[in-house]
């Protein structure tokens, strides 16, 4: 059945482009937070492996949510390791970092997300796509927030 719901298709094209990538950052970072909490070593195992493990259940629900956005607006979510890999601008790493530098990794990778969900959020709220609007503003608390509890780490 055609959509109909006050988007123009070439709108929701765009917009469900965009999203993609933001549910690509998304996954790519959720990859690399539990790869994190499975290598992570050092004086602070304890805290990093318990932190990064609430980080990663979080992403892993956002990207649902982030991928069945883009299926309402009536485009395909991206779902295959190399589809995900084409769309996003976080970076895998090629060795496990030391403890420290894992945590710049992660502050690097929320900014990342909440860079790609803020360019996103502009096209969504020209074309008054307030569903994507909220989505994306809840999503750039959450990566905003975060960066900043790991950046405290640092200091
Ligand atoms: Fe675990």
């Amino acid at each position: 059945m055609e959509i109909d719901i006050g988007i123009e298709p070439k709108n929701r094209e765009h917009i469900a482009a965009a999203l993609s990538r933001v549910q690509a950052d998304t996954f790519t970072l959720y990859l690399k937070t539990h790869d994190y909490h499975w290598n992570v070593t050092g004086k602070m195992f304890r805290t990093l492996h318990v932190m990064f493990e609430e980080q990663y259940n979080e992403l892993w629900l956002a990207v649902d949510r982030i991928a069945e956005r883009v299926r309402a607006l009536g485009f395909p979510a991206p779902g295959t390791y190399r589809k995900l890999l084409t769309l996003t601008s976080i970076k895998e790493d090629e060795t496990t970092p030391r403890a420290e530098d894992m945590i710049r990794a992660l502050v690097h990778g929320h900014e990342t997300v909440a860079r790609t969900a803020r360019s996103t959020f502009r096209l969504a709220e020209e074309v008054h796509d307030q569903p994507t609007c909220d989505l994306l503003t809840q999503r750039m608390q959450v990566h905003e927030k975060t960066a900043w509890m790991l950046r405290s780490l640092l200091e």
